[in-house]
């Protein structure tokens, strides 16, 4: 006799928790206080609205953009090598799922037992995740909005079997090395004693290459530096004109990283209720930065933050590399 397999019975949808919105108070108070520091900053994160996620997505199809390619090269060349380190059945968290586009190319291979995307951007990664359970319904699919560079929350419906964290994109770059090593070392402790870790890192480079990364000739990562002030005014009710600055990207060799910043391009009187601040005419508002590291100098970070490198895999030029580990001892 003939035995018929039901198709798998497609899940009502992902399940998604946002954690973004009961974070806003604790956001507008850390946001007033970077702006009325002496050297005014704004955190990355605040790039991140709807439309600062897909001005991210329009970045990575930039010529001058060259880490999203190169990763998905080396995800799309070693695909079968990645798959056999991680294994079949993992819960695969996503740390800054965005478009989810990443994970999309590698679920086949990987076949996770859940997928976990994670982003700040809350109402983005869960339109994106909606789309790719319509394509996979029958995967286990969760949504997480929440600030996890400040504190990685898990619902407690993520499986704590086998979690293997993917964090490409070189957004480990955006801490500062002594932090990135505290955030590894958190990773460790919630991936256990079976978990991993998969993670893309962005290789230094000359100059010449880097900067039109950061600073490419169509504008858009102005815009999307740019972005950070209108987020700063829907967030904390500031008065920022985006006509009065402009975006810089500088390279600092000797810290190895690439730093954007906001100039003003006169004196300007920035206000919100509660407090102003003063900006004189090229006074800089930093707003991220984007460390470099050599595969020598990110191996070590793993080390110090708990972590055992199993495999690593670079493109040709030596451009980015992905990395994938497990918890060391
Ligand atoms: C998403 C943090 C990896 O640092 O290259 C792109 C963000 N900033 N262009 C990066 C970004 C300017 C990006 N990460």
């Amino acid at each position: 006799m003939q035995t018929v397999t039901a198709p798998p019975r497609p899940r009502s949808g992902p399940r998604f928790f946002d954690q973004v919105t009961d974070g806003r108070d604790r956001a507008r108070a850390e946001l007033a206080c970077t702006l009325l520091a002496p050297r005014a900053s704004i955190p990355p994160k605040h790039f991140y609205d709807r439309l600062g996620s897909a001005l991210f997505a329009a970045i990575t199809e930039l010529p001058e953009y060259y880490p999203t390619r190169t990763e998905a090269t080396i995800l799309s060349a070693h695909r079968a090598a990645i798959a056999a380190r991680v294994g079949p059945g993992a819960t695969l968290v996503d740390l800054g799922a965005g478009d989810c586009r990443k994970a999309a190319s590698m679920l086949d291979a990987l076949s996770p037992a859940q997928y976990v995307a994670v982003d700040i951007s809350s109402a983005f990664v869960a339109q994106a995740l909606e789309a790719l359970q319509r394509e996979h319904p029958a995967l286990d699919a969760i949504g997480v909005g929440t600030d996890f560079a400040e504190a990685l929350w898990l619902p407690d419906a993520v499986r704590t079997a086998r979690r293997t964290f993917f964090y490409p994109g070189s957004s480990i770059g955006n801490f500062a090395p002594p932090e990135a090593c505290a955030f590894l070392a958190r990773l460790r402790a919630l991936a256990g004693g079976d978990g991993g870790l998969l993670i893309g890192v962005d290789l230094a480079k000359p100059a010449s290459i880097v900067v039109p990364a950061y600073d490419d000739a169509l504008g858009v990562t102005a815009a999307f530096n740019l972005n950070a002030l209108r987020n700063a005014n829907a967030l904390i009710g500031a008065d920022f004109g985006l006509a009065d600055w402009r975006h810089v990207a500088l390279l600092d060799a000797s810290a190895s990283r690439i730093e954007m910043h906001l100039e003003a391009r006169r004196a300007v009187t920035v206000r919100w209720p509660g407090a102003e601040r003063a900006f004189a005419a090229g006074e800089r508002i930093h707003t991220e930065n984007s460390y470099k590291y050599t595969p020598e100098s990110f191996a070590a970070l793993l080390v110090d933050a708990g972590w055992s490198t199993t495999e690593r895999w670079i493109d040709p030029k030596g451009w980015f590399a992905l990395v994938h580990a497990v918890p060391a001892g």
